[in-house]
């Protein structure tokens, strides 16, 4: 189980993005997170496996206390926690195989060192995994050459790799057309509850929210304004979490996106040196 107590986040520019969230996600759930660009999601997603600073206020994974934990021991809970991105960050000139089993190391640098590190358990798990998602003949491929779906998939088989507690998932559809959405949501929540695994997806698209989470959370300018079933969230609700906006077309955050991501997986990397 996954609890937020009281998270606060102020960045140094002076922007409040999150205030006082307090949440809990236990294991097999699976929580849409939605609302406006600039609510506050990325910066929930990220608090959770410090690649942004809280400000105040506490996280616990499995009674452990993320915030408080230096270093080294970072580094060893972020194994425990599982990301995939909006634009997959795969290494592109290497195999589908490659990239799963980059999983087995957390986020390590010069990773490919360690390559033929691996051992028989590690690359038949790695094929069980391209197996379930769908891409056991694709292994051998170079990530390059996949489509964006595949790519995705690719990602979700990564982070499974790592064996995590929790995945946290931040517009992992974003890049892809409505249909390739709808079986990678399908593939997501299908694999959390086959492995009773919690899990925190940031998403734009409210109808995709509707049909795949089993709950939903919505943040505006940086506070839970809904927590709910997703056949509570009504249109007084999206009033609430979006205000007067179009919500159908909340898509405007993504010009920042590709960057944000850039920037966590290079914070991710140094840690993991
Ligand atoms: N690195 C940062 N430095 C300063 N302010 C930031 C930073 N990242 C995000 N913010 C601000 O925090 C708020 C929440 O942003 P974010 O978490 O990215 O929202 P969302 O993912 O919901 O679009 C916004 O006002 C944004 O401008
Ligand atoms: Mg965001």
């Amino acid at each position: 189980m996954l609890e937020l107590i009281s998270l606060s986040k102020t960045y140094r520019t002076g922007d409040a993005a999150l205030s006082d969230v307090s949440l809990q996600v236990p294991k097999g759930q699976i929580v849409g997170l939605i609302g406006p660009s600039g609510a506050g999601k990325s910066t929930l997603i990220r608090c959770i496996n410090r690649l942004v600073e809280p400000s105040t206020g506490k996280i616990e994974l499995g009674g452990v206390d993320l915030v408080t934990l230096g270093r080294r021991d970072l580094r060893k809970q972020r194994r425990r926690i599982g990301m995939i991105f909006q634009e997959y960050a795969l290494v592109e000139r290497l195999t589908v195989m490659e990239n799963v089993l980059s999983g087995r190391l957390g986020y390590v640098p010069f990773w490919r060192s360690y390559l033929r590190r691996f051992d028989a358990s590690d690359i038949q798990r790695a094929y069980q995994l391209l197996d379930r998602v769908g891409l056991l003949d694709h292994a051998d491929k170079r990530a390059d050459a996949l489509s964006g779906g595949q790519r995705q998939r690719v990602g979700i088989a990564r982070a499974l790799a790592q064996d995590p507690d929790l995945l946290l998932v931040d517009e992992p559809t974003a890049s892809l057309d409505p249909k390739t959405s709808r079986q990678i949501m399908r593939l997501l929540t299908e694999i959390c509850t086959e492995r009773d695994l919690p899990a925190i997806v940031n998403i734009h698209d409210v109808p995709l929210a509707r049909q795949f989470m089993q709950r939903i959370v919505g943040l505006r300018a940086g506070q839970i304004v809904f927590d709910d079933a997703p056949t509570a969230l009504t249109e007084d609700a999206l009033t609430r979490i979006y205000g007067a906006e179009d919500w159908d077309a909340m898509r405007k955050g993504d010009i920042d996106q590709a960057e944000a991501e850039n920037d966590a997986i290079r914070q991710l990397a140094e840690v993991g040196a």
